[in-house]
Order: structure tokens, then C-alpha cells, then sequence
């Protein structure tokens, strides 16, 4: 890949203030790490304190509604979390998917509701084990790509993808190097066919238990772009030895 790596830290459900020291401190390093794009999204909660904490690294937000606004109780707009500092939102993680039975059709205006507001978009994909053990784990990809990408090859420099095997996130368990390789060319052809030449310049990103023993090799895989790492991104120093395997990968 020609642009620099982008590792993601995505807190999920963890975090008060008190998490707001590892924010500042992962902040501090990246200074030293210019090679890598680094980002966090942290709950809704902490963007705000977050943005205000760290100067340098991107701030995100893991979800958003649909709707500009109105009578949604507990539920956030994009232009909220815009408001409290986000660049961009996840969106259509596979916890939102299965927890909250987001569809692919919710996930595409989701993204969408981001765009408009200003913000990029991290949408995510990912087969569960069973649907890759009886080798659907392409198509339902596909599928899920073509339903949630925003449409118009003019958003396509706003959209990163996130490939995450459901499989592999919490569990230790990852695809080989090789595997992951597969799944992120097959993705680019179907980015190349949604979006045309903007499609070739969209960044792809790995997720699944994503550590720093295993940053590196995960990282080289071809297409590979950055990583969205869950529970590694919880301390400043497990997060900094992913992004520090991912400043040695551009080097070589
Ligand atoms: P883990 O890194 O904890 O496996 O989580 C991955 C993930 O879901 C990031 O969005």
C-alpha cells in the first residue's frame, strides 16, 4: 500500500475517564510514529473528553443513527458525535449486526447519515465460522458489501473497510496470513466494481484479535491497510506495539 498504515483502536464498551490517560499516552507516541495513521473510538461517552486529551490522533465513534434527528430515545445522530469531535464512524460492526439485528440496508444509511454529516465512515464485514467452514465466507462478504457500501463513486474517498472475521474477534484465533490475503483481493474487486477507479484507493483494513505478537505478520498480508483492534487497543502499551509493527512494516 502506498498511503500509511491505519490502525484503529475501537474501546467497544470500556471506558470511563479514567481510560483518558491511555488515550493521552497512545496521543504522545504517535507523535514519534508518523508513519502510521492512528485513531480511537471510543464510547460515546469519552469522544468529547478524548478529542480534548489527544491533538494528533483521529478520533471516531463506533455506531450512529440513521436519522438527523427526532424522537429516538438513548440514540445518537451522526451530527451529534460530529459535534463532540468524531472524523468518522464504525458502522455495521458485526456486535451491532448480531445484537442489534442491524441489517445491511440500516448499515448503508448509517453510513450515508456520517457522510452528510462531514465525518468518514469504517464499514465493517466479516463471515462467522460457519459460514466460512461450508465456504460461504466470500459471498456473505460480497453481500454484505454491496448492501452496506454508500453509494456514488464520489464517497468512496470517505470509506475504509474493516474485514472481520466474527470468528476471530475475542477469540484469539485468526486466519492465516495467506487466507486474509484472499479475502482482502476479493474485496478489492468488489470495491473496483462498486466504486471504478476510486475503488482501488479505498483502504482495507484487518480486525480480529489483533495483537502486537501478531501485528506485524497480519499487517504484511497483500491489501492489507491497517487494523481495527478491539481489546488490544485497551492499554496505551499493547496499542503502541501494534502501531509499532505497523511503522516497521512501512519501512521494509
Ligand atoms: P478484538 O481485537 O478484541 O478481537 O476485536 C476486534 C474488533 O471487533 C474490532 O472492531
Amino acid at each position: 500500500m502506498t498511503t500509511r498504515p491505519y490502525i484503529v483502536g475501537n474501546w467497544k464498551m470500556h471506558g470511563t475517564r479514567a481510560m483518558l490517560a491511555e488515550a493521552r499516552a497512545i496521543d504522545r507516541a504517535a507523535e514519534r510514529l508518523l508513519k502510521v495513521e492512528v485513531a480511537i473510538a471510543p464510547p460515546f461517552t469519552l469522544i468529547h473528553a478524548t478529542r480534548k486529551e489527544a491533538t494528533l490522533i483521529a478520533i471516531g465513534a463506533q455506531d450512529c443513527h440513521p436519522a438527523d434527528g427526532g424522537a429516538h430515545t438513548g440514540d445518537i445522530s451522526a451530527a451529534m458525535v460530529k459535534d463532540a469531535g468524531a472524523g468518522f464512524t464504525i458502522v455495521g460492526h458485526s456486535e451491532r449486526r448480531a445484537n442489534h439485528g442491524e441489517s445491511n440496508e440500516l448499515v448503508k444509511r448509517k453510513a450515508h447519515a456520517a457522510i452528510d454529516a462531514g465525518m468518514s465512515v469504517i464499514v465493517c464485514v466479516g463471515e462467522t465460522e460457519a459460514e466460512r467452514d461450508s465456504g460461504k465466507a466470500a459471498s456473505v462478504v460480497t453481500r454484505q458489501l454491496n448492501g452496506s457500501l454508500p453509494d456514488g463513486d464520489e464517497v468512496a474517498d470517505k470509506v475504509t473497510v474493516a474485514y472481520e472475521p466474527v470468528w476471530a474477534i475475542g477469540t484469539g484465533r485468526t486466519p492465516t496470513p495467506d487466507d486474509i490475503a484472499d479475502m482482502h483481493r476479493h474485496i478489492r474487486k468488489v470495491l473496483e466494481k462498486a466504486y471504478g477507479d476510486a475503488g482501488s484507493e479505498v483502504r482495507i483494513l484487518y480486525g480480529g484479535s489483533v495483537k502486537p505478537e501478531n501485528a506485524a505478520e497480519l499487517l504484511s498480508a497483500d491489501e492489507v491497510g491497517g487494523a481495527l483492534v478491539g481489546g488490544a487497543s485497551l492499554s496505551a502499551e499493547s496499542f503502541l506495539g501494534i502501531i509499532m509493527a505497523a511503522a516497521e512494516d512501512e519501512r521494509e
